[in-house]
């Protein structure tokens, strides 16, 4: 039985982190489905389709391995999406302790909804400073973002301009 997990998260956009993140997991499962899902409690800076391109970009660019799929989910639950393909794991990046506090609650819930459990990773540290929200706010004010995101990501911000 193939195991399959999910990396869920806004990746608006993506950054090295995340990518470090995919590439450790893609590792570890047979199948590894890169999910953007959209956070109401975050203002967006990038469509939905536009954030699963770059990432789909950013995954061959980089050479990650072949075992990862992108795709984006906007209806119901995450732990939905995770019984629709066979998901039984989650997979987030743990940066810090502010991280932990605010994953926890919804590893919880996500098991208590459908089983589906949570596996963290830690990235590596050179990342560890890395958000998107650092990036939209850098990019926004003219600075370069090209240190935290992969090549495609600073390409793309940078013709917004
Ligand atoms: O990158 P983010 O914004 O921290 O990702 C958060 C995300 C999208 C993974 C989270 O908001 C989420 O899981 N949304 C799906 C809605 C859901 O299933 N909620 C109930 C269980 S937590």
């Amino acid at each position: 039985m193939s195991r399959i997990a999910v990396v869920p998260g806004s990746f608006d956009p993506i950054t090295l982190g995340h990518l470090d993140v995919i590439g450790r997991a893609a590792g570890l499962f047979d199948e590894l489905h890169v999910l953007v899902v959209h956070n109401p409690d975050k203002t967006a800076l990038l469509p939905i389709a536009q954030r699963v391109s770059l990432i789909e970009q950013a995954v061959v660019a980089e050479g990650l391995p072949g075992n990862i799929t992108v795709t984006s989910w906007s209806v119901g639950l995450l732990v939905d999406y995770c019984t629709d393909v066979g998901a039984s794991v989650l997979v987030k990046g743990i940066r810090s302790q502010v991280d932990v506090a605010y994953e926890t609650p919804m590893a919880i819930v996500n098991r208590n909804l459908a089983g589906v459990e949570t596996v963290f990773l830690l990235p590596n540290p050179a990342h560890a400073h890395v958000s998107s929200s650092l990036v939209r706010q850098v990019s926004a004010l003219g600075g370069d973002v090209a240190p935290y995101v992969p090549a495609v990501v600073a390409e793309y911000l940078q013709g917004r301009k």
